[in-house]
């Protein structure tokens, strides 16, 4: 099948890209070498429906490494990046997508992706997933299973499994300790500040930023934001998360309260509707909104396009919604993504630790074809400790080893 690409000629630039990322992910390197002898993968088909930027792109080219034929395609209309789509074909990886797909091409492409009939799965938010088993079965006929990498895409999952409508194993990658303590956390914390910086140009310090949702992602930006010196309102619904909140010395209020205050707001709930019409109206002048969870239905977008009197570009990314009352308010990136879709996604040594889950995941997918039941998979806590340490050796950091003496005494009910 023959590529899907917006620009095979912008191939130059994306391999400079997929270059700079590859030298930054130095467990990618050491798998590398494994796979190069090992070939785990031979004789296997891979899909995966990722943000197509560099990083993916060095993943899917260690796929490939280790003996895959690769299907790559994107997980979101606007995080495409059309010179690391066109460099990653470079590589003899098949790629299937451009940046600002509509919603009719995007889904074409993922249907691209998955023509082949993949034994393996990797997606992001779930909508490969959702395709393998609501619309097109009969292209999971040689499932073995997949992984998942997103809050999202495993709330999705899990819904889906407890319905009774997963017909394959499915790991869930996010859910391992080296994807959210640090992907979520440190990864978007700062992707997330990138992509608002880079876009609007503006300071950060002595604004009010009213962050939404307090899951690992929420907390990376909230704890990066008060870095900055913004003064940082949580706007959250679990009690639980809300004391944690409180006690990280954060205001913690209603988003009907914080909507009358804030400067800028960010979403990252992985729900929906959590900053409306009702909420907009009542901003201050020249308030800046985005969101950084999976889908562009935090931000009640459609609705602000319909009552603005007027919308304009302000500037690349950021449009102006001016309305009947006066009063003008901003969006950053339409409303999806703002670190992916107006920046290039997490740090490359973040996505070096979150992608050697993946990797290492789908190898024991392989591995264990055919034995696994249908059903949701937490990643082996061996994987888990094996990319810490993969991750530690190329920080350069030794830890203490436990003496026989002492793995005795803890594991001792005798004290
Ligand atoms: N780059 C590729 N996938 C990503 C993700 N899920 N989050 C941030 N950056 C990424």
């Amino acid at each position: 099948m023959e590529n899907i690409l917006r620009d095979a000629s912008l191939a130059p630039e994306g391999i400079k890209k997929i270059n700079w990322v590859k030298a930054h992910m130095p467990i990618a390197s050491i798998l590398e070498k494994r796979f190069e002898e090992e070939k785990p993968f031979l004789g296997l088909k891979i899909t995966m429906s990722i943000h197509l930027e560099a990083k993916t792109a060095r993943t899917a080219i260690l796929l490939k490494t280790g003996g895959a034929d690769v299907y790559a395609t994107g997980c979101n209309p606007l995080s495409t990046q059309d010179d690391v789509a066109a460099g990653l074909a470079t590589y003899g990886v098949h790629v299937f997508a451009w940046h600002g797909a509509t919603a009719e091409e995007y889904h074409d492409h993922l249907i691209a992706a998955l023509s082949c009939k993949p034994d393996i799965i990797i997606d992001d938010g779930g909508d490969l997933t959702q395709i393998l088993c609501d619309e097109r079965p009969d292209l999971a006929e040689n499932l073995i299973g997949g992984n998942e990498e997103t809050t999202t895409g495993v709330h999705r999952l899990k819904a889906r499994a407890a319905e009774n409508r997963l017909p394959f194993p499915m790991i869930c990658v996010n859910d391992a300790q080296m994807k959210y303590l640090f992907d979520n956390r440190y990864g978007t914390g700062q992707s997330v500040w990138d992509g608002i910086m880079r876009t609007t140009n503006l300071i950060v310090a002595g604004k009010n930023v009213v962050i939404a949702g307090y899951g690992w992602c929420g907390k990376g930006a909230a704890m990066r934001a008060k870095g900055m010196g913004a003064k940082v309102i949580v706007c959250e619904i679990d009690p639980i998360k809300a004391v944690e909140a409180a006690m990280d010395g954060f205001e913690v209020m209603k988003m009907a309260d914080a909507a009358l205050v804030g400067d800028l707001f960010i979403t990252i709930t992985g729900c929906r509707d959590v900053i409306t019409m009702e909420h907009i109206l009542t901003m201050r002048e020249g308030a800046m909104m985005c969101n950084a969870g999976h889908f562009d239905v935090e931000i009640s977008v459609a609705e602000m396009r319909k009552r603005a009197a007027e919308v304009y570009e302000a500037r690349r990314n950021i449009e102006a919604f001016k309305f009947e009352n006066g009063k003008t308010v901003y969006l950053l990136a339409e409303g999806r993504l703002v670190n992916l879709a107006a920046g290039d996604g997490h740090p490359a040594e973040i996505m070096d630790t979150s992608f050697a889950l993946q990797v290492l995941s789908a190898e024991y997918l392989a591995k264990n074809a055919g034995k696994l039941k249908k059903g949701v998979y937490e990643v082996p806590p061996e994987i888990d400790a094996a990319v810490a340490e993969m991750k530690l050796s190329s920080m350069g950091i030794e830890i203490d080893k436990l003496t026989d003496e002492q793995y005795r005494y803890i594991h001792s009910s005798n004290g």
